[in-house]
């Protein structure tokens, strides 16, 4: 009794994978090389980077998986589009105030005026797709890179979660935080996914992006990034997770001394 799942799967696996070989003549040095890559992967793999992962992403295959999941989840044309989560991800970030900053700014970083340039007001309501009320009491958890292009742990001037926030919705649905326009920045290019990209005349920058999980009790958890359209890699994201629905539009912001720009996105959860 095979599992049936896989009894399902396997077979197509291996005919597409003995196609493929096949159409390009794949020689045994070849295929002895990817072999060494992957393994490659795998060793330099751990809790702070997941180099198998990434090889993925930069063929497309995470935004693919991600794609098919949700549409195979969504039960309604109005919920926001989700969009993969990334090798960057740490659970248990600060539980964080509506109003508070996820920034941490220590003035002798070298990033410290483009943050000032780039300080932004991010607001906006968590709500049902179904019945389009405001949902209370919602977990918004957001993370992005500072002005350099590195999440916290991968930059030693960065202290401990900076950049990264849990924030709950008010009675209004309503979540704010203050954060950072986001940059452009390239995905890490210094072990096997780099060297194929390179070999592939491929280059590895990210439009910049701000990742959010919104999830509430009875709706589906989501998973999204937003990419901001001033960024010129925006149709041309080395890891293809770009949606049309995903690009926003920054605004400036008046009368605040803490940011010069706003951002208003509004999330609309499925149903669980
Ligand atoms: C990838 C995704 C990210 O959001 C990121 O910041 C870096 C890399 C990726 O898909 O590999
Ligand atoms: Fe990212």
């Amino acid at each position: 009794n095979a599992h049936p799942r896989l009894a399902q799967v396997m077979p197509s696996l291996v005919r597409h994978l003995h196609d493929f070989a096949r159409e390009v003549n794949l020689t045994v040095a070849e295929w002895t090389a990817a072999v060494d890559m992957i393994n490659e992967c795998g060793k330099m793999s751990d809790d702070r980077r997941n180099e198998t992962q990434l090889l993925c992403d930069i063929i497309g295959l995470e935004s693919l998986v991600d794609e098919i999941t949700s549409k195979m989840l969504a039960t309604s044309m109005s919920e926001t589009p989700s969009a993969i989560l990334g090798p960057f991800y740490r659970q248990d970030a600060p539980l964080l105030s509506n109003g508070d900053s996820i920034v941490n700014l220590s003035p002798s970083v070298s990033w410290y005026e483009q943050a000032i340039a780039d300080s932004a007001f991010l607001t906006g309501r968590v709500v049902s797709g179904r019945s389009g009320m405001p949902i209370k009491g919602a977990v918004v958890d957001v993370w992005h890179t500072a002005p350099n292009g590195l999440y916290e742990q991968q930059d030693e001037s960065q202290p401990d979660m900076n950049m990264r926030g849990r924030f709950a919705t008010d009675a209004d649905g309503r979540y704010s935080l203050y954060a950072l326009r986001p940059v452009a920045y390239p995905i890490p290019d210094d072990g096997p996914a780099g060297r194929l990209l390179a070999m592939l005349d491929r280059h590895p920058y990210r439009p910049g992006h701000i990742h959010f999980i919104v999830s509430a009790p009875g709706f589906r958890t989501l998973t999204t990034q937003v990419f901001d359209d001033r960024d010129e890699y925006i149709t041309n994201d080395s890891v293809f997770a770009v949606k049309d629905e995903l690009v926003v539009k920054f605004k400036p912001r008046d009368g605040d001394s803490k940011a010069l720009w706003t951002l208003e996105y509004d999330f609309v959860l499925g149903p669980q």
